[in-house]
């Protein structure tokens, strides 16, 4: 259900851009003087002088910016920039917005897998394509979600520079706010590495020494990569207290794996796999299988290391 969703949004945002065409005929003095083929209007409001300055000075844009917080779950990274997150291999795509609306946004990160992190801003965007003909089209003001796996320290780096020229045209961004999942709170002693959407596959060292200590299951509560950290630190209370009366060695858990298992894109439960050593993104290669017809895979997968003392598994 969550993949017909989220495909569902996807056909939506288009639909709303095919429909949200103005249904009267456009200006005809406006068409004469600058011909050329329509370009989708957004619905954020245009300042007027109509040019990039008054655009980046625009106290509305500004207002919505500073007055905008960070939904549940999310952090604040950054706030009214007058630039959006780049950087093509982190790119989830778009959504076209009516209002400037963190929780729309944050909605639509909730749904994707992958996504970390969330940019939203206004863009001034012009009416016509330019071209030869229309060098330098009025302006329409598009409001964008843009949706991305990026970890915090790449995202705060990723936003910089403007969007440039079109013939003369100058596109313009403003009211820039960035949100990342809030993933790094409350996991004190332990270190944080983002594997997204594949869990580490790697129970045996170079050693042969086994480091898998089985999971945690949790079926409610929303996610959260705290409780995996309290999971594996519990683990060794236990363990502690009751050491193996076999000779063989006391075994600590000083890695963790936190992860949602999705069965044909509906989350199922967040999974804790706990281990002796700590494994990293190369050893994140489980993307999930088939079962039958159903498709098990992997999201929000993140590694915990254990901060005191070396825990590295060899490989
Ligand atoms: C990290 O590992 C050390 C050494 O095994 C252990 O004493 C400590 O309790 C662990 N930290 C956490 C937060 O579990």
């Amino acid at each position: 259900m969550m993949v017909t969703k989220y495909t569902a949004l996807f056909a939506l945002g288009l639909l709303a851009s095919a429909f949200g065409m103005p249904s009267s005929p456009p200006d005809p003095s406006y068409i004469k003087n600058c011909p050329g083929p329509m370009l989708p209007p957004g619905y954020g409001s245009v300042p007027n002088p109509d040019t990039p300055e008054a655009f980046l000075d625009y106290t509305e844009f500004k207002k919505a910016a500073f007055a905008a917080s960070a939904p549940p779950g999310y952090d604040s990274i950054f706030v009214n920039l007058k630039s959006p997150i780049k950087g093509p291999n982190y790119y989830l795509g778009y959504h076209a917005l009516k209002d400037y609306s963190i929780s729309d946004c944050a909605e639509y990160c909730e749904e994707t897998d992958g996504c970390e992190a969330f940019n939203i801003f206004f863009e001034r965007s012009p009416k016509v394509d330019p071209n030869p003909k229309c060098k330098n089209p009025p302006s329409t003001t598009l409001i964008t979600c843009s949706l991305w796996s990026l970890s915090p320290g790449k995202a705060r780096a990723a936003a910089s520079n403007d969007r440039g020229w079109r013939y003369e045209f100058h596109v313009v961004i403003a009211g820039s706010n960035g949100y990342i999942r809030g993933h790094k709170k409350d996991c004190p002693g332990y270190k944080i590495e983002y594997f997204g959407d594949s869990a580490i596959n790697a129970p045996v060292d170079c050693k042969g020494e086994y480091t898998y200590m089985g999971y945690k299951r949790f079926d409610a509560g929303g996610y959260d990569v705290a409780r995996c950290a309290k999971a594996c630190s519990e683990q060794n209370e236990y363990n502690s207290a009751h050491p193996p009366t076999d000779g063989s060695k006391l075994r600590l858990c000083h890695f963790t794996n936190s992860y949602i298992e999705k069965k044909n894109g509906i989350p199922q439960a967040q999974y804790c796999a706990l281990y002796s050593k700590a494994w990293h993104k190369k050893q994140a290669t489980n993307n999930g299988q088939w079962q039958g017809k159903d498709h098990i895979t992997i999201s929000y997968s993140v590694g915990l290391t254990n901060v005191t003392g070396k825990h590295d598994a060899c490989v």
